[in-house]
């Protein structure tokens, strides 16, 4: 199948079957993860992978009771920075010149102006820039999961506050951005899945200068 072709057979799956989703796709969609693009390639979030059904089911009452949240195979948090600091910069601008083995001037100078300028910002701010790099990588996990035939379903529905308290992400700095229940669709349980793809049309979407 094509991209475009398994992007038509995704859809936000209303309900799921509660089948386990094979590691090694799990394994694939988190890199394609891993591997979105990001401002400044700080990569400013990190992913909890719940298996665990009985943090499922504490998730469940605080997203509003959606079922794939305990019928998933795995629910994906992507838990943003709650704010650039110095340490999280140099983490990331270190990172890449050990694993490219050489320091740039032009790298560092961008680095010395990050540091100038985001760890002052309102905390506030910085996660919500941080939380918007967190769904580049969400959107790519989105993409993977139909490209492996997994059925994901994005979720916003979720009192953040509640969940970043289940799993103790406040105390790492990380506040709660998005949900990605990835399982299989349960289709005769599904009034979704039928129903025809509603997208607007091509010239309502992209303007063309030439
Ligand atoms: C960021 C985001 C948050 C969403 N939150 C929910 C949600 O909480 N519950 C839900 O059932 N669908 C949710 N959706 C699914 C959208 O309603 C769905 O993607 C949209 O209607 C397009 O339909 P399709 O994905 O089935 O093609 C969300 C989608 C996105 C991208």
């Amino acid at each position: 199948m094509e991209l475009i072709d398994k992007l038509n057979w995704r859809y936000a799956a209303k309900a799921m079957n509660g089948k386990k989703v094979p590691e090694e796709k799990i394994e694939r969609i988190l890199e394609a993860a891993r591997l979105a693009p990001t401002s400044s390639g700080l990569q400013p979030f990190e992913i909890i992978v719940i298996k665990n059904q009985e943090i499922k089911e504490q998730i469940k009452p605080v997203a509003w009771n959606q079922s794939v949240i305990t019928d998933c195979s795995h629910l994906l948090v992507f838990a943003a920075w709650d704010t650039y600091t110095v340490d999280r910069i140099n983490y990331m601008f270190d990172l890449t010149n050990d694993i490219r083995g050489f320091k740039n001037e032009g790298w560092e100078n961008y680095r010395q102006m990050l540091l100038n300028a985001y760890p002052q910002k309102d905390a506030e701010e910085n996660f919500n820039h941080a939380a918007k790099q967190a769904y580049i990588a969400f959107s790519q996990a989105i993409v993977a999961a139909a490209f492996e035939g997994v059925d994901a379903t994005p979720i916003e529905g979720f009192d953040p506050a509640a969940v970043d308290k289940i799993l103790g992400l406040r105390e790492k700095g990380l506040r709660s951005a998005v949900l990605l229940p990835i399982g299989y669709r349960k289709a005769d349980e599904d009034w979704l899945v039928d129903l025809v793809k509603v997208r607007k049309p091509m010239e309502d979407l992209v303007t063309v200068i030439e």
